[in-house]
């Protein structure tokens, strides 16, 4: 669960993101931000490239933003979507395995089917990769 005030600020955030993404490409511009256990908010934006699968979603950004100021130690408590607004936006299956590597208990909010949805990490990417043990 994440307290009203935190929901706020991370939609806030993650729409401030959303104005700078580079998107000519699809113009579908999106905006993640996302909170960690240390207490400080990291945003993304999607950045994409003419060579289209070089592309970044806003959610990795955000997640590469975060790890770049607080280490691999980095564990992510919820993270934000803003996509098109009036449109369903959860994010993509790459993004969630990408997420859970730092925080499959993290809570992630997005537009879904029935509006603003508020769902774990680990029920969105039920299993998920993870490296066999012992490597
Ligand atoms: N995109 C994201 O930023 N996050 C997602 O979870 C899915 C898609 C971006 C990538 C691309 O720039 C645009 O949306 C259309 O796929």
């Amino acid at each position: 669960m994440v307290t009203e005030a935190w929901r706020a600020r991370l939609l806030k955030a993650a729409a401030e993101a959303r104005e700078r993404a580079y998107a000519p490409y699809s113009g579908l511009r999106v905006g993640a931000a996302l909170l960690t256990r240390r207490g400080n908010i990291f945003s993304g934006c999607n950045v994409e490239n003419a060579s289209y699968g070089l592309t970044v979603c806003a959610e990795r950004a955000a997640v590469f933003a975060a790890v770049a100021q607080e280490g691999p130690e980095l564990r992510i408590q919820a993270l934000a979507v803003v996509g098109e607004p009036g449109a369903q936006f959860p994010p993509c299956g790459a993004c969630r395995q990408v997420l859970a590597e730092f925080g499959p208990e993290a809570v992630v909010l997005f537009q879904g089917e029935g509006g603003l949805t508020e769902a774990r990490l680990e029920d969105l990417l039920p299993h998920g990769f993870r490296m066999p043990e012992g490597r």
